[in-house]
């Protein structure tokens, strides 16, 4: 019988009557890696999270230990690297965050990921689908338009998806969208609010600047900003030089998402994120999975926004976005049935 190796301090909620809503175990896997850590301290920095379980292939107890210090109630599990380690990790979770999975060199595209995150993303799915099918599961790890199919595969091959459960993390896009906009205005990024739908690399990322308050950019100005929404992450990687691509300013968009979710379960109404799901609105074109603004309730996905109004050059952003997500997507889910 696996029991967690550590496991610290007590979980309580101050204010709120003991429910299994109020309680919510959220799970990290990949939790020792340069967005795990940080992730996971923003987590237990967070009061809606009663339990922490951490789990990664080298290093879960260590951070756990190190993480279980900090003054705040929840309790910090570290696992070990075994299928029954994985298996309390995920067991009883509401939320599974998985940044598992090498990041990108200088040089590489997130696609160039495929071969070593989608088995990665595969194996953790199945463990996902066994132990917590009713979780909310949140992927990190890239190449997200491909990853995300890849965990539906997963869990309607053991019959247990629900599409209002799997969600792409691409807070990241909309979190850069906004930073990226106050620069070139000189604004407050408080005040700035840039949707973004598509995907979750270089061109399936488009920022909808025209539907944003007063963002009147226009010709080098505009596509700059644009080119450097859809190509943030390679700012990061080209900057770190071999160490990695973005870990904390993706720590703090996952624990932005995680609130969501968990504030959304908690009952607070009206909460609305950008993320990849399961989405009917290009099923018409052969794209399963898409990014829009996606309301947030006690199931998981509550309403999947339309695009809305855009402009015509956004429009050919849109469909250019389209042609390489459908084939990111296939890619997914081909991988599933080739290596079930
Ligand atoms: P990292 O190498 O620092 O950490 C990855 C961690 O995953 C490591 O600790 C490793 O031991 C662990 N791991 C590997 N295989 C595992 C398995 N089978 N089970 C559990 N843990 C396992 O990488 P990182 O910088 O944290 O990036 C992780 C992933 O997130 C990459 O694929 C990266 O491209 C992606 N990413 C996505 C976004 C986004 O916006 N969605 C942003 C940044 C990075
Ligand atoms: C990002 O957008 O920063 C991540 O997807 C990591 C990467 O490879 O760029």
């Amino acid at each position: 019988m696996f029991a967690p190796r550590q496991v610290f301090g007590t979980f309580q909620r101050r204010g709120f009557s003991a429910s299994a809503r109020q309680a919510s175990k959220v799970a990290v896997l990949g939790a020792a890696g340069g967005i795990g850590q940080p992730l996971s301290l923003l987590l237990k920095l967070n009061p809606r999270v009663t339990q922490l379980a951490l789990y990664d292939i080298r290093g879960g107890p260590g951070v756990a230990a190190d993480i279980s210090h900090v003054n705040t109630k929840s309790t910090v599990s570290g696992y070990d690297p075994t299928p029954s380690g994985l298996r309390e990790a995920l067991k009883g979770s509401e939320l599974v965050l998985i940044p598992a999975g090498v990041p990108r060199k200088p040089g590489m595209t997130r696609d160039d990921l495929f071969n070593t995150n989608a088995s990665i993303v595969r194996d953790l799915a199945k463990a996902a689908a066994e132990a917590s099918p009713d979780a909310n599961i949140l992927i990190i790890s890239n190449p997200v338009n491909s990853t995300v199919p890849i965990t539906a595969e997963v869990f309607k091959a053991a019959g247990v998806y629900n599409p209002r459960r799997l969600f792409g993390v691409t807070t990241l896009d909309v979190v850069r969208a906004s930073r990226f906009l106050s620069q070139v205005k000189n604004t407050d990024p408080a005040n700035e609010n840039v949707p973004v739908v598509g995907g979750h690399s270089g061109v399936t990322i488009v920022p909808l600047l025209s539907q944003s308050n007063g963002a009147d950019l226009s010709g080098q100005t505009y596509e700059d900003y644009v080119k450097r929404v859809q190509f943030g992450g390679d700012e990061v990687v080209k900057a770190k030089d071999g160490a990695g691509s973005a870990t904390l300013s993706m720590a703090m968009a996952g624990a932005r998402f995680a609130e969501s979710l968990l504030k959304a379960s908690q009952g607070v109404k009206g909460v609305i994120e950008p993320t990849f799901v399961d989405s009917p609105l290009y099923k018409d074109q052969g794209v399963d999975y898409f990014a829009s603004n996606v309301e947030l309730g006690p199931n998981g996905v509550e309403k999947i926004y339309p695009v809305g109004k855009v402009t015509e050059h956004e429009q050919k952003l849109i469909d250019t976005c389209l042609v390489d997500l459908k084939k990111n997507i296939q890619k997914g889910v081909d991988f599933v049935k080739q290596n079930p």
